[in-house]
């Protein structure tokens, strides 16, 4: 006999937190970003045990609610470290940098783009333009934004936060 599909069970909180985004948004057409965003909002990321909630709250499939939180790198399905740096890798900073960057910033950090490290101090993420195209490479580290970046600053700005870096190659 084969064991049944165990699904995650939403706890309390994530239940609560669903709840009130629904009560906010399920009447509305268009309701499931906003939806997403308010889950985001209140609990970090939006859990998979939310999604067939989510899923029947705004009569959608579940294959369409996990395709829209994979398809928009804002959502996350775990929850983020406890800093998160996002390289810009649009156009503009690509073309000042930006690739040689995130790489740095992999290297760093131990932890490939889209990650969150080991010992969760750090979630590393792309992000696509940060309004500092005219001084990229842009980083944003939590709520701040930084210009120009270079592996040696984004070290020292990670090591301010008490994050612990690897030396970068050259170091
Ligand atoms: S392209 Fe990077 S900030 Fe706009």
């Amino acid at each position: 006999m084969t064991e049944p599909h165990h699904e995650p069970v939403p706890s309390p909180a994530q239940q609560q937190a669903l709840a009130q985004a629904i009560a906010r948004h399920a009447q509305r057409p268009g309701a499931l970003l906003p939806l997403l965003h308010d889950v985001q909002a209140a609990l970090g990321h939006v859990p998979p045990a939310l999604v067939p909630g989510i899923a029947q709250a705004v009569n959608r499939s579940r294959a369409e609610v996990h395709g829209v939180i994979s398809y928009y790198h804002h959502f996350r399905s775990t929850p983020a470290g406890r800093h998160v740096v996002q390289v810009c890798r649009a156009e503009a900073c690509q073309a000042n940098g930006s690739e040689a960057l995130a790489q740095a910033a992999e290297a760093l950090l131990g932890c490939a783009m889209h990650g969150t490290r080991a010992d969760g101090a750090v979630t590393l993420e792309p992000v696509y333009c940060l309004g500092l195209c005219a001084t990229g490479p842009a980083v944003q580290i939590d709520d701040r934004l930084h210009a120009r970046m270079t592996p040696e600053r984004l070290a020292q700005r990670l090591q301010a936060l008490g994050v612990a870096v690897t030396a970068g190659e050259g170091a």
